[in-house]
């Protein structure tokens, strides 16, 4: 099934890790094609030398390396922040947001070299394959694709065993956890983890102090945002890349971002997730908070509850190609406009609070709130409001007595 597809030139998104290594070989080898390897890099820390020299002694045919950063943080991260993008309460979508891009790059090697097909490490269990497959088909409906792991039928550790055979360079054998990385999030899976009932073991976080190890005073950070995008913090204009690097290690040294989810995949079972994720956590509060100032109720309630929810779930489930997803964006956008002002946060061992804010459009009025003075409707105001705003719930409560 699925091994009949013929194809001489692959182009193959390559992380360096196992499974991509195994299938630099096993392409070649099944297909007798010339494979092509392409590392995205979208913020993740890895060694990317290293990473061409493995693609290299696997026998790839020409590796390319591509800096995707700055286009990851403006045109997917940013988008992520406008809509508030966390799937299912929680996960702020890293690994979902970064895949579509990765196609686009892994595609536009594909037309360079004259590919006729293009191939990705992900497995038949997980979310990454299917973000991977649709994207592919919108880009480039002509290519084929092809997905190893979901065709070799190897364990673990038969890959292993074949890398040995082949004398690819391996070396991760041992590795306890699944990961994966970019600016917006690290997320981590497998060993241990996936007892839902036991914690998180320490060694599972990288980018995040435990609470106990963070400074013994608070951190604060006033965050700037212009049409609901962050632009500088504490003073001090910065672009996006770097913007979201700092707040990841500020964040990270506070203990703050470390997020653990049950999670309900996109192929049919829940797993268990966890994540660290300091600035997307803290954009997330400090971003919504400013839009509670700024929006109408009517408008927030319908991006809160409508726009946001709806936008996350479209890119989990892969569908960022989905006409629905920049339409539900172009509505946010008219909204966004006005979501301009300050924000401050306030982090401490693992807690964070925003605990102030101001925007020129801000909705709130001193007047208005002020117990002690100003206006204050007259008792026949009030109790004429009350009247009709209660009428509907008691007409049905009476009737349903
Ligand atoms: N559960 C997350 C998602 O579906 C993270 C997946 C991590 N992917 C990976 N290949 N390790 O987006």
């Amino acid at each position: 099934m699925g091994h009949e597809i013929g194809a001489s030139k692959i182009v193959l998104a390559y992380s360096g890790g196992l499974d991509t290594t195994v299938a630099i070989k096993w392409l070649s080898e099944k297909f007798g094609a010339e494979v092509y390897t392409v590392t995205v890099d979208v913020g993740q820390e890895d060694d990317f030398s290293r990473i061409e020299e493995r693609a290299y002694k696997a026998g790839a045919r020409q590796h390319f390396y591509i800096d995707a950063r700055r286009e990851f943080a403006e045109r997917y991260i940013a988008k992520a922040i406008v809509m508030n993008g966390m799937y299912e309460g929680l996960y702020p979508l890293g690994t979902a947001l970064a895949r579509p891009l990765i196609v686009e790059k892994v595609v536009e090697v594909a037309r360079r070299v004259g590919a006729d097909a293009v191939a990705h490490g992900s497995t038949s269990k997980g979310n990454d394959q299917v973000r991977f497959d649709i994207t592919a088909k919108a880009l480039a409906p002509d290519l084929k694709i092809i997905a190893p792991a979901r065709i070799w039928g190897m364990t673990r550790a038969e890959e292993v065993e074949y890398a040995k055979r082949h004398g690819l360079p391996v070396g991760e054998e041992h590795k306890k956890y699944s990961i994966d990385d970019n600016l917006w999030s690290r997320s981590i899976e497998g060993g241990p983890l996936d007892d839902p009932a036991a914690e998180p073991p320490e060694d599972a976080f990288k980018w995040t102090v435990p609470p106990d190890k963070a400074p013994a005073e608070p951190a604060y950070l006033t965050i700037e945002f212009e049409r609901g995008l962050p632009v500088a913090v504490n003073g001090e204009k910065m672009e996006l890349v770097s913007l979201i690097s700092f707040l990841n290690h500020v964040g990270g040294a506070n203990a703050v971002g470390r997020i653990d989810h049950i999670e309900n995949r996109l192929v049919g079972f829940k797993s268990r997730e966890v994540y660290e994720a300091p600035a997307a956590v803290i954009l997330y509060h400090a971003h919504r908070d400013l839009e509670k100032l700024v929006l109408t109720p009517r408008e927030l309630r319908f991006k809160h509850y409508v726009l946001d929810p709806q936008w996350a779930d479209l890119v989990y489930q892969g569908l960022w190609v989905e006409p629905l997803r920049t339409a539900l964006e172009k509505a946010a956008e008219e909204m966004e406009k006005w979501v301009t002002g300050e924000v401050k946060v306030k982090l401490y061992k693992g807690a964070l609070w925003v605990v102030g804010r101001e925007s020129p459009y801000g909705g709130y009025s001193h007047e208005l709130a002020d117990y002690s003075r100003g206006w204050y409707p007259t008792d026949e105001e009030a109790r004429g409001f009350i009247e009709i705003w209660s009428l509907h719930s008691l007409t049905a409560l009476r009737r349903r007595k």
